[in-house]
């Protein structure tokens, strides 16, 4: 939010860690906000363990995906649980609506 008694402040970077830093600390079906750049990510380790990275935001309603909880190989939006396959970041009940997933690759801890 803009302070315009601090406009300095208005400009930091977010809190949000690294991409790497985040996924250091995900155990198995977990996911955990970061940044990439300047992008909102979520990081999300599957419970098979694999890492991905995708876009911190739901495209049914703009929900924050790093907010949600992982089953399997899914990630699931905690606002109205729509579900998104981590593999290819489509919504089951609604294809048409998917996110842009990526495999992270990172040894476990
Ligand atoms: S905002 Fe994610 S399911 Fe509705």
């Amino acid at each position: 939010m803009f302070d315009p008694a601090d406009p300095e402040a208005s400009l930091a970077p977010s809190p949000r860690p690294t991409v790497r830093q985040a996924a250091k600390q995900l155990p198995c079906a977990a996911v955990a906000a970061a940044r990439e750049g300047k992008r909102d990510v979520a990081v999300v380790r599957s419970a098979s363990g694999q890492l991905y990275v995708v876009d911190d935001i739901c495209p049914h309603d703009g929900g924050r995906l790093a907010d949600g909880y992982v089953e399997g190989e899914r990630l699931i939006c905690s606002r109205h649980n729509w579900e998104f396959d981590l593999v290819s970041g489509v919504c089951p009940h609604a294809p048409q609506r998917r996110i842009a997933t990526a495999r992270l690759a990172m040894p476990r801890r």
